[in-house]
């Protein structure tokens, strides 16, 4: 086995010191090696994915669709995923040259953002937040400038906005992800539209992840782009809404402009898409069944929500009730300060249960635990117990 020669310390890309392993990921594999440990960690569907995507893929492998495709993805997939977006949320893509296909939304946040920023550019980013777009943000040399949504109850205010944007000056690009990972609060037509008011008299990009469309329960999803549709650039995918995270399918839907130059980035970095990955995703775009397995699916994280909040509230956790995706953020109960770290190796050590501390989502999270419910039911049942157990002590 080679050792690297030491001289090569120093020669890393210096962008690399900004940058550390996801805490995240960290926590939980730590976690996951205590045994009998039960997770409420990761934002990973707990279904399998749908027959109807399944036997798509099984097909794609017996067509021998085993080369590169378009660099932009299947014209099928385009068209279902201009359809889907024409279909919930009312806005129109053009399949050919305002939509691509990405290796998930992870490569599509690479792309857009290595696309807009050079180094020194600034970047906005609501917190707490997906810790992902932070770190892409600094292996580009962007600076980042954060905004603490706790005061808001998670929500960016316009005004918050305002102020920040006319504090930094230019401002390249704003992330802003909704529903949220990992508080679960999502946003309403008027505060989007409140939002888009302050950007639309600025040359600021905004990215907006909305990788959990499909996964909002008392609402209807809208989208950014409906009031802002020439600044915006949309992340979306079938990692969430099709229970298909391993498959590896994101899209960017953008005006021409930017899609053709986060298209080139996205060409330049991986070619194209894998081919049964992109069958498998026209279905849960494009179709009766796709769409029917994505409600299922729905429902049940609406029922274990509404379980998982009652017990963190009885419990005295404060919870604000989540709206979207598939985590609670949940504020510590008084009685056990605020050292939101402490607590959950406290929880993993003693209750056996793991959950992500809220600091490690950045200003805003401390004195916060994320928990995912993108797990079965009887886990959930289990952890409330086993954490009542603890508390009781
Ligand atoms: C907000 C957000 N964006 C993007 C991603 C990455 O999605 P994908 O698996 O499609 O790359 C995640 C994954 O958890 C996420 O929570």
């Amino acid at each position: 086995m080679p050792e690297m020669s030491s001289k090569l310390q120093s020669r890393f890309n210096r962008q690399l010191k900004n940058v550390a392993p996801s805490p995240i990921r960290v926590f939980d594999m730590k976690a996951s090696a205590v045994p009998g440990i039960v997770k409420l960690t990761l934002g990973e569907p707990d279904f399998n994915v749908p027959d109807v995507s399944k036997q798509a893929a099984i097909d794609s492998i017996n067509n021998n669709d085993s080369h590169y495709s378009p660099s932009a993805g299947t014209p099928e997939l385009r068209k279902a995923i201009a359809h889907f977006m024409a279909d919930r949320y009312g806005l129109k893509y053009d399949p050919n040259g305002e939509i691509v296909v990405t290796i998930g939304a992870t490569e599509a946040i690479y792309a857009a953002l290595f696309a807009l920023i050079n180094p020194g550019d600034k970047v906005v980013i609501p917190t707490p937040t997906f810790p992902l777009y932070e770190a892409i943000a600094a292996m580009l040399g962007a600076q980042v400038i954060t905004i603490d949504t706790s005061s808001n109850g998670f929500v960016l205010s316009p005004e918050m906005l305002k102020e920040t944007m006319a504090k930094a000056g230019d401002v390249k690009a704003v992330v802003l992800n909704y529903p949220s990972n990992p508080t679960g609060v999502t946003y309403s037509a008027d505060q989007l539209k409140a939002i888009a008011d302050v950007l639309a008299d600025t040359d600021t990009v905004v990215i907006a992840d909305e990788i959990y469309s499909e996964l909002v329960y008392e609402d209807h999803h809208t989208s950014l782009a409906k009031f802002l549709p020439g600044q915006t650039v949309i992340l979306n995918g079938a990692s969430k809404s099709g229970a298909m995270t391993g498959y590896r399918v994101g899209f960017v839907a953008a005006p021409a402009g930017l899609a053709k130059m986060i298209g080139m980035v996205h060409s330049l970095m991986i070619t194209s898409p894998a081919d049964p990955s992109m069958a498998a995703a026209v279905p849960v775009f494009a179709s009766e069944a796709g769409k029917q397995a994505t409600d299922k699916m729905r429902a049940a994280y609406q029922e274990r929500r509404d379980v998982l909040v009652s017990g963190l509230t009885d419990l005295g956790f404060t919870v604000a009730k989540p709206n979207g995706a598939f985590y609670v953020f949940a504020k510590l109960p008084a009685s056990q300060g605020t050292d939101d770290v402490a607590f959950a190796q406290k929880l993993v050590d003693e209750a056996k249960v793991a959950t992500i501390p809220g600091s490690y989502f950045g200003a805003g999270g401390a004195g916060y635990l994320r928990l995912s419910y993108a797990t079965s039911m009887d886990n959930i049942h289990e952890a409330l117990q086993r954490i009542t157990k603890m508390l009781n002590k």
